[in-house]
């Protein structure tokens, strides 16, 4: 009882400063139902004694993954933050529900059925994640939440407006996400251009988890083994991380991660080769295999000191392979961890970066009268 008070007192000041922040006109106006609507809260899901997480509201953003290793010993294995207030401060996306369109668009424009669109540039030229506000950084409505059983669930809601951030059409979004045994994690997402005023647009929606497998303080994951079911990538323009437009073979090249290898060595060998601009992994690779199966291995990750491992299956083209390089400086996260370079890995499954531009690459365009679905399945084993 007196746990719970506290929490909500600490929660209190996090839904004001949010009122204020985001929706100052909902929350002062008086509108009752509008304003309980956009409450911000944290919400957990719980299988066992040994594995649950936590989900907000704010940006349906994955805050917390707590795992067994083969000791038992209980961790959380995804970079973030205590408190909410801090993922509306943050930049680095840590467990956002990346929308309108994840990843980049050249020049933060696009052309669909022969009209230009202009979309916010938070990325030098770029459109980045959806630009300056995406779907990681605004309100969504909790829909169903089943905190624990065999199978607790969470949806989550949010309404993209005609004109958001430059995209046409309103745009319905749904994100689940949903535990089941034995310790698997899925994420399923669509969105239908529905609404007042829907239209053709470009959909690419990704989970963007910082994936610490050894605890999300434990320092660099230069000690993991990676593979990467993916024999080509799309090289990019090094000044503005823009692909060229090719599918390359990643044989011979530090890209290769096909067969499992060590992430440091293969990272010490991308840095020697490197060429401008390069920190370390920030790449889309093309998944092999069926792009019609409904799920496909992706990738498998395994962390040497604890023996967790994590592999990723998704129905989308690519993988955004991201080795955590934008935390140079250090990031103070939960807990009072430092999370550094190389301190969590990122597999946002998704389409090609700037598909939209790119006619060669699989399209992400969803017509009114067309369903976006994206299922991302993690299993985790130790
Ligand atoms: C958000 O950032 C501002 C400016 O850097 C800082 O003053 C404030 O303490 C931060 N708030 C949180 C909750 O981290
Ligand atoms: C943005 O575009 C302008 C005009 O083409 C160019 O001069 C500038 O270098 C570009 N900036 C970046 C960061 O790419
Ligand atoms: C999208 O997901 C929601 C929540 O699971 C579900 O109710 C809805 O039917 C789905 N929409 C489509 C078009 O599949």
């Amino acid at each position: 009882m007196a746990r719970r008070a506290l929490r909500l007192r600490r929660r209190l000041p996090v839904v004001l400063a949010l009122c204020f922040v985001v929706t100052g006109s909902l929350c002062g106006g008086g509108n009752a139902a509008a304003a309980e609507r956009k409450t911000v809260g944290v919400h957990e899901l719980k299988r066992g004694d040994d594995f649950s997480i936590k989900v907000t509201n704010w940006g349906a953003t994955l805050m917390s993954v707590i795992l067994p290793d083969s000791k038992g010993n209980l961790a959380d294995v995804v970079l973030g933050y205590d408190t909410v207030a801090e993922y509306v401060n943050g930049t680095a996306y840590f467990g956002g529900l990346i929308g309108r369109v994840a990843n980049r668009i050249a020049g933060a424009r696009f052309k669909l059925d022969g009209k230009v669109y202009r979309l916010y540039a938070n990325d030098g030229n770029n459109s980045l994640h959806g630009g300056h506000r995406g779907f990681s950084k605004v309100i969504w409505t909790v829909k169903e939440h089943v905190g624990s059983g065999d199978s607790p669930y969470i949806t989550l809601y949010y309404h993209s407006f005609d004109g958001e951030q430059g995209f046409p059409g309103d745009l319905d979004v749904y994100v689940t996400y949903q535990l089941s045994p034995p310790y698997v994690l899925s994420v399923l997402m669509n969105a239908t251009a529905r609404g007042p005023s829907p239209r053709a647009t470009p959909v690419n929606l990704a989970h963007h988890a910082y994936w610490n497998l050894g605890g999300h303080g434990s320092g660099p994951v230069l000690g993991s083994t990676v593979q990467l079911l993916a024999s080509r990538y799309t090289p990019v323009d090094p000044a503005t991380l823009i692909p060229t437009g090719a599918l390359a073979p990643v044989a011979g090249t530090p890209y290769d991660l096909r067969a499992p290898a060590p992430l440091g060595a293969r990272l010490a060998e991308l840095l020697r080769r490197r060429r401008e601009g390069v920190s370390g992994y920030d790449t889309n690779f093309a998944v092999d295999g069926d792009a019609t199966a409904a799920l496909r291995p992706v990738a498998r990750v395994r962390d040497g000191e604890t023996g967790r491992a994590m592999e990723v299956w998704a129905d989308q083209p690519g993988v955004q392979f991201y080795t955590a390089n934008g935390l140079s400086g250090g990031v103070r996260g939960k807990g009072g961890s430092v999370y550094v370079r190389y301190g969590a890995l990122c597999l946002e499954t998704q389409g090609f970066p700037d598909a939209v531009n790119h006619p060669g690459f699989p399209s992400q365009v969803v017509r009114p009268g067309q369903v976006y679905k994206h299922h991302m399945v993690l299993k985790f084993s130790f």
